[in-house]
C-alpha cells in the first residue's frame, strides 16, 4: 500500500489483471476442446438489470467466455431453465439474475444451481460451505473486496475489519472472508446503535449498505481503509458510493465509485467461470 493519507484505491488495474489470465486460461480450455460457457437466468424486464446482464456477456466474450442469456417470466420458469442447466455438461457457471418474479425467493430458486457452476455463490448451499470453510465459489463482490485489500497489500491480520451491511451478497461473505484471513470483524446494520462510534475503531472499513453518502468523514479515522462497495444512481444517470467522497480527506485510503469494487467483481465472476470450467474438465 502507498501510505499516502488519501490514496484512491482504484480496481481497473486489478480488474485488468484478472481478465488477462481469465483470457489466457479460457484460451487454454478451448483449445483442449472444453470452451468455458457461463449462462445467465433473467426473469425481469427491469432495465438496469437487463443493462447488467448485457455488460456480463460483453465482458465474457472479451475474454474468451461463451455466455448464454435465458429469459423466463415466472418462478417456474426460473426453476425450469435452472435445472436444465445443472445437468447441462457444457455449461460451467450459472447466473440467477434479480430481481425475480413476485413470491420468488432467491434462496429458493439458487439452491437448484450446483455448488460447482454457482459462479457467483449465490446459493445458501455455497455460504453455508464458505462459513464451514469448506470449497465454494465467494459472491464476487465479497471477494473482489478481499482482492483489493490484498492487491493494494493491507494488513488484515490481527486487524479491526468493521463490515457495514448483513446481507449474504456482500457483508456476509465479506466477513467469512475476512475471519479466514485472521481479522477481528464487526458487522454493523441498520439497526446499530452509534454506527460512527465503531466504524472509527475500524483499521478497514468495507461499506456495503446502498445508501448514498451514508459514510462521511466523522465515521472515519486516520488510517482507516474504506472499501466501498455501495453503487447509488444519482439524478443525472451516474453513480455514487455509500462513502461520502470528503471521507478520503480523512481515510488512509478509499476505493473510487465507479471504478474501484465493480470492475473487479466482474473479473473475478468470469474467472470463477474458468475454474470451474478447469475443474469440470
Ligand atoms: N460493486 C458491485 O459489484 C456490487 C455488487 C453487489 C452490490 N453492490 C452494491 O452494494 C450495496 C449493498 O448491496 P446489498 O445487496 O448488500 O444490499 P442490501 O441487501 O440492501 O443490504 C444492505 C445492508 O445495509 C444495511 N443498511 C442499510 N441502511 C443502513 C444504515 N443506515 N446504517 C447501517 N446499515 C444499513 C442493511 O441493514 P439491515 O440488514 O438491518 O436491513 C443491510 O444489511 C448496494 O449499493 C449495491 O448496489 C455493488
Amino acid at each position: 500500500m502507498t501510505g499516502l493519507p488519501g490514496s484512491e484505491l482504484s480496481g481497473r488495474e486489478l480488474a485488468a489483471q484478472i481478465r488477462a489470465a481469465t483470457a489466457a486460461r479460457a484460451a487454454e480450455l478451448t483449445a483442449t476442446g472444453r470452451p468455458p460457457r457461463l449462462a445467465v437466468v433473467s426473469a425481469t424486464a427491469d432495465e438496469a438489470s437487463a443493462s447488467y446482464v448485457r455488460s456480463i456477456a460483453n465482458a465474457a466474450a472479451r475474454v474468451g467466455i461463451d455466455c448464454d442469456v435465458l429469459h423466463t417470466s415466472t418462478a417456474n420458469g426460473v426453476a425450469a431453465a435452472l435445472a436444465q442447466l445443472a445437468d447441462d455438461p457444457e455449461v460451467h457457471g450459472v447466473i440467477l439474475q434479480t430481481p425475480l418474479p413476485d413470491g420468488a425467493r432467491l434462496a429458493d430458486l439458487a439452491t437448484v444451481i450446483p455448488v460447482e457452476k454457482d459462479v457467483d455463490g449465490a446459493s445458501p448451499l455455497s455460504l453455508g460451505r464458505l462459513a464451514a470453510g469448506l470449497p465454494a465459489f465467494a459472491p464476487a463482490t465479497a471477494e473482489a473486496v478481499l482482492a483489493l485489500l490484498d492487491h493494494y497489500e493491507v494488513e488484515l491480520h490481527g486487524r479491526h475489519a468493521v463490515i457495514v451491511g448483513r446481507s449474504v451478497v456482500v457483508g456476509k461473505p465479506a466477513a467469512h472472508l475476512l475471519l479466514d484471513r485472521h481479522a477481528t470483524v464487526t458487522i454493523c446494520h441498520s439497526r446499530t446503535a452509534d454506527l460512527p462510534a465503531i466504524t472509527r475503531q475500524a483499521d478497514v472499513l468495507v461499506v456495503a449498505a446502498g445508501r448514498a453518502a451514508l459514510i462521511g468523514p466523522d465515521h472515519v479515522s486516520p488510517g482507516t481503509t474504506v472499501i466501498d462497495v455501495g453503487t447509488n444512481a444519482t439524478p443525472d444517470g451516474g453513480l455514487a458510493g455509500d462513502v461520502d467522497p470528503a471521507v478520503a480527506a480523512v481515510a488512509a485510503a478509499l476505493t473510487p465509485v465507479p471504478g474501484g469494487v465493480g470492475p473487479v467483481t466482474t473479473a473475478l465472476l468470469l474467472r470463477h467461470v474458468v475454474e470451474a470450467a478447469a475443474v469440470g474438465g
